[in-house]
């Protein structure tokens, strides 16, 4: 491994869970996982909106070393935008990073890397960690268009994006890349086909900022390939949907991930 930092280990909850739920997971979470495991990478779950009050309370009761994200954030901070949440409403629930054009808002609600770009000045002018998710779809994939993809996402999503270098937060973007075919398919990408991705995506992050961007992988990670996709040297995490609804799962993905 040859990350500069610890791995970064981030649950995309979806449109998933409840109230109840919420509390049973971290209960159960709380009994498979320990602080001392947990200090080893930076952990973190992104509920549905109506749960970041719940969850960042749960966080609080049971004193587990996670962060709170959000599944979205607005470039505006307060307005007409029926759906959408702002920076300061976020912050209310000490929300430490937001997913940014996840792949399901960029095919299914017409989410535009315009659209990221804005969100991603905003969480950074806000001190929220944007995560932005990238990835090839299915046919990019077969006709082996990945990198031409990624790179243009990426270009696009951070355009007019600037990274103050002298700003004293350890992580100032984050990338999760994604390709949409291994998203809630069971099918992960190869390992080192994601680290060839990965990689190029680094590469580009540095030539933009100058900066070591961590770089995380999401699609069908689960507790059996954790550990040939963390062995990458060009992986510095995950981007987890499914299996981080399950507590013995994830802990388990924390902990192949950190060993
Ligand atoms: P998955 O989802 O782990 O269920 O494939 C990943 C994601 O959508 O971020």
């Amino acid at each position: 491994m040859q990350q500069s930092h610890s791995p970064i280990i981030l649950g995309n909850w979806k449109m998933n869970s409840s109230s109840q739920n919420a509390r049973v997971f971290f209960e159960t979470f709380k009994n498979t996982i320990t602080n001392k495991e947990l200090e080893k990478a930076l952990v973190g779950f992104a509920p549905p909106f109506t749960l970041l009050d719940k969850v960042s309370s749960f966080i609080k009761e049971f004193s587990i070393n996670v962060i709170l994200g959000s599944q979205n954030i607005h470039w505006a901070e307060s307005g007409a935008h029926t759906g959408e949440i702002s920076a300061s409403q976020l912050k209310e629930f000490n929300t430490k990073f937001a997913i940014i054009g996840h792949s399901e808002r960029r095919t299914m609600y017409g989410e535009k890397n315009e659209h990221c770009a804005k969100r991603t000045i905003q969480a950074i002018k806000e001190a929220i960690i944007p995560v932005l998710c990238i990835g090839e779809n299915e046919s990019e994939y077969k006709a082996g268009k990945t990198k031409e993809v990624v790179t243009k996402q990426l270009h696009e999503s951070l355009s007019n994006v600037k990274i103050d270098v002298k700003e004293n937060h350890t992580y100032k973007l984050i990338i999760a890349y994604e390709p949409v075919w291994a998203i809630g398919t069971g099918l992960s990408a190869e390992p080192s086909e994601a680290n060839t991705i990965c990689k190029l995506i680094k590469a580009e992050l540095f030539n933009l900022f100058g900066l070591n961007i961590p770089v995380l992988y999401g699609g069908s990670v689960d507790d059996k390939n954790t550990s040939s996709l963390i062995e990458q040297d060009r992986i510095d995490g995950f981007l987890v949907g499914g299996a981080s609804l399950k507590p013995e799962v994830f802990s388990s993905i924390i902990r192949k991930s950190t060993t």
